[in-house]
């Protein structure tokens, strides 16, 4: 007897969380003292910035009786203290301080994970084994630039994994069918020296011709330039937070020239908008393929495919993509 092979669902195919740094808020909505609860690579994490300034980011459950440190947990100096019975933790995690006794447990310590803030950002460094940072997180030079305009902010969550978000800007085919464009744009991709990924593409824009170019870093972080011209330059910065393994808060920054500033409006990134809520429907509704049957037109896909190998461990069970 044959059993009929179990059918795929999105909770049975979605894979790991890629190693790397992943966004979990941003600079300005962290004062000194300020506590906040994040939900990020299935855990619940409490993001904190010390008195001096510091962001750090801990795993959130104290390892004395559970509470959520990022509920009601309170910055003492340069640590963090438990809400229930006052338990206090450093940058190191470890526990530094407990209010009724002098003997601290020395397994008493939450997860501490790297951070990196820049481009506006706080950032985690996530491995499945806990090794420390192998790369820095690209900074994008032109946010905070005197010559481009204040960054504009939005942020997207999107019922699928990162991965997949990504995989979509390799995909020139489904743009004539999800983005109701008329032909596949010329473009190239590929992986070049710096190791990232790069898009190249024509555009065209109210009889305008330019040309736009994506970079993606890692399987959460990408910037997209668009130009027609100098001093006619668009930049969108797009970093991700993935929740669980089907959904990802997606923080998205979009920046433009002075020069165009005036022209640049509102429109953009309602364009921007409505070219991802095409998406959300498939998104929404798909499963991830782990080994997706190609055809020989899908080479972009296929070299996604090689490249964010790397960031998931070889003997990862949940498979690499
Ligand atoms: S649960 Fe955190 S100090 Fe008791
Ligand atoms: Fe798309």
């Amino acid at each position: 007897m044959e059993l009929i092979a179990v059918c795929d669902s999105k909770t049975n195919t979605a894979p790991d969380f890629p190693i790397g740094w992943w966004s979990v808020a941003r600079s300005h909505e962290l004062e000194p003292g300020d506590v906040k609860s994040v939900s990020a690579l299935d855990r619940e994490l409490v993001v904190y910035r010390t008195d001096s300034g510091e962001a750090r980011v801990h795993d959130a459950f104290c390892p004395h009786l559970g509470a959520h440190l990022g509920v009601n947990g309170k910055v003492v100096g340069e640590s963090i203290q438990c809400p229930f019975h006052g338990w206090q933790f450093g940058g190191d995690g470890k526990c530094n301080h407990i209010p009724y006794c002098e003997t601290i447990p020395s397994r008493a310590k939450v997860q501490n994970w790297p951070v990196s803030e820049v481009n506006g950002e706080i950032y985690m460094w996530f491995h499945p084994t806990g090794a420390d940072p192998d790369r820095e997180v690209p900074i994008i030079e032109q946010i905070g630039d005197e010559h481009w305009t204040e960054p504009r902010q939005v942020e997207f969550n999107i019922p699928v994994h990162i991965q997949d978000i990504a995989e979509n800007s390799c995909d020139p085919e489904h743009f004539q069918y999800v983005h109701k464009q008329n032909q596949t744009p010329p473009s190239s991709v590929e992986v070049e020296d710096d190791g990232a990924v790069h898009l190249r593409s024509e555009i065209e824009a109210q009889g305008m011709k330019g040309d736009l170019h994506a970079t993606m870093f890692q399987p959460g972080l990408a910037r997209v330039m668009t130009s027609y011209g100098p001093g006619a330059e668009m930049l969108v910065y797009n970093s991700a937070q993935p929740i669980s393994r089907n959904e990802t808060l997606l923080r998205w920054t979009l920046i433009v020239r002075n020069e165009i500033a005036e022209f640049v409006g509102d429109q953009v990134m309602d364009g921007i908008i409505e070219g991802l809520s095409d998406d959300y429907p498939i998104w929404e509704n798909k499963v991830h393929r782990k080994q997706p049957i190609f055809c020989k037109g899908d080479e972009t896909l296929v070299l996604f495919r090689k490249w964010v190998r790397q960031f998931y461990l070889p003997e990862s069970p949940r498979g690499q993509q």
